[in-house]
């Protein structure tokens, strides 16, 4: 019985039975491969309220993949929209967005110069006559003013509403395996927003879908850097490394040029080194709710690399029951787990100064933490406040270039998810927009966004991988 239903979405007469009966048939999700030589290929349609700043910086992220950009005969603010196509040096076509066939693998929309609700219309201007030609996998990606920096109220009020039509778009557009998020850029902080913008383009971000990412100020890139191997040089810890997501996170950075020293508990210390040897990395064997682990963690890597670029605090446990009837064990060792031995560490690591300058803090929240969740309330507390530690460390470690964020998982197939029983598990994996299950590695794709030396103006976010789940939204 328990996969009944996967079997059925694998073939044709399944999904055809499925469809006769309603029931969800979800779009195969593209994901990163390392024959892909571009972030995006195909149709890009552009389009920008008056007054916009985006235009340029999108073209110009634009330029550096396949795909074709263009921009609608009709459009508002055309004229804007090609000075920045001349500027970042790039081809813009102008199209017939009505033409029958038109299809588009991304609609690019630059909001930040909409400062009344009036000025909403231009959302729908540019969105309606093109929203039923996506392809599959699609992106819809909408950039804003952070709402909090606007000048006016009115401004303010406009921006803000940006999240809402961006929340309700990700849902009608899921069925297709197609995404909508919206990322908030600070003025000044323009030329910041490529290694979102490049993000959100990609098949990396599968399953972030329907969120809000922010983007200030950062540090210039180097004339050198390299898109395709952006960790290199750098040395990540990735906790929790011997299997599931945090084994995927550390094949992720791996890839992306880091070396990673994966770390779990003694107990898992083959299957930690299997992992460590597949991706060229080392292996650290320690409980992190040991008194002396954050002291160890720090001098490994003091002494064997001389310092530490990435944390990645992915380890977690579980131990659900209502409050009622949960042991004082339970909610000890879930927040011991979960959350206080991240604070030591990260207390060790900034404290003697083992996090270098533009050093990455990646924390693994859960949708628990954002939504609660029924016999959770030991988990939700740990996981509402590694967002909090995102919240109030992200002012202090930003005076060291050093950035700290998280991702909030939703239902990512895994041992943990494996275990829940058939019909919960089934409610869990389709009650989102793209009506499936994640992967571990839609969460470790997240986490090397924010890893890498190009997202040093996002800090302070937790992006949930979700799919746009129902929980919370
Ligand atoms: N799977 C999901 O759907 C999901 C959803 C939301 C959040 N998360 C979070 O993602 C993270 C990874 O989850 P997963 O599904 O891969 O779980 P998992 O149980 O497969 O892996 C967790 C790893 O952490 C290690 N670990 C536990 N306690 C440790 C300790 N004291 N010291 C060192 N290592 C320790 C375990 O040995 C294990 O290898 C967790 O923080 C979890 O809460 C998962």
């Amino acid at each position: 019985m328990a996969d009944v239903y996967e079997s059925l979405l694998n073939n044709n007469l399944g999904r055809s039975l499925l469809n006769s009966l309603n029931l969800p048939v979800p779009t195969v999700l593209e994901r990163h491969n390392q024959a892909q030589t571009s972030f995006v290929s195909g149709n890009v349609l552009v389009g920008a309220a008056p007054g916009g700043r985006m235009s340029e910086v999108i073209l110009a992220t634009l330029k550096q993949s396949n795909a074709i950009a263009q921009v609608a005969q009709n459009a508002s603010a055309i004229d804007e929209i090609k000075q920045a196509a001349d500027k970042a040096g790039t081809k813009l076509a102008t199209v017939d967005a009505n033409a029958e066939g038109a299809k588009f693998k991304a609609l690019v929309f630059d909001a930040t110069g909409i400062e009344t609700s009036e000025q909403t219309r231009e959302l729908y201007n540019f969105f309606h006559p093109v929203i039923r030609k996506l392809a599959d996998c699609a992106r819809v990606i909408v950039i804003g003013t952070p709402p909090e920096s606007c000048k006016s109220p009115r401004a303010q009020i406009a921006q803000r509403s940006l999240e809402g039509f961006v929340r309700s778009v990700g849902k009608e557009i899921g069925k297709k395996g197609a995404i909508a998020n919206l990322v908030y850029v600070a003025k000044q902080a323009e030329k910041h927003a490529e290694s979102a913008l490049r993000f959100f383009l990609s098949p990396k971000s599968a399953f972030v879908d329907a969120q809000v990412l922010r983007v200030g100020k950062g540090k210039a890139l180097p004339e050198s850097f390299n898109w395709n191997l952006p960790l290199q040089g750098k040395f990540a810890l990735v906790t929790g490394a011997s299997r599931g997501i945090g084994e995927s996170i550390a094949q992720v950075l791996a890839r992306d040029g880091a070396h990673v020293v994966c770390l779990d508990v003694p107990q898992a210390k083959d299957g930690l080194q299997a992992v460590a040897d597949r991706i060229g990395g080392s292996v650290l064997a320690l409980d992190i709710t040991d008194a002396a682990a954050p002291a160890a963690i720090a001098e490994h890597f003091k002494k064997n690399h001389g310092g530490i670029d990435i944390v990645v605090h992915n380890a977690g446990v579980t131990r659900d029951k209502t409050l009622g009837g949960m042991p004082e064990h339970f909610w000890d060792m879930v927040i011991n787990i979960n959350l206080a031995s991240e604070e030591r560490i990260n207390d060790a690591l900034i404290d003697q100064e083992v996090l270098r300058e533009g050093g990455r803090i990646v924390c693994v929240s859960s949708m628990s933490g954002i939504a609660g969740n029924f016999g959770q309330s030991n988990y939700a507390v740990s996981k509402a406040g590694v967002i909090g530690m995102v919240d109030a460390f992200a002012p202090i470690l930003a005076k060291k270039d050093v950035t700290i964020n998280a991702v909030a998982p939703g239902f990512i197939e895994t041992q943990m998810t494996a275990a829940i029983p058939f019909a919960t598990r089934e409610a869990g994996r389709r009650l989102n927009s793209l009506k499936q299950g994640g992967q571990p590695v839609d969460v470790a794709e997240t986490i090397a966004f924010y890893s890498s030396p190009a997202s040093s103006g996002v800090t302070g976010n937790t992006v949930r991988v979700c799919g746009q789940n129902l929980l919370g939204a």
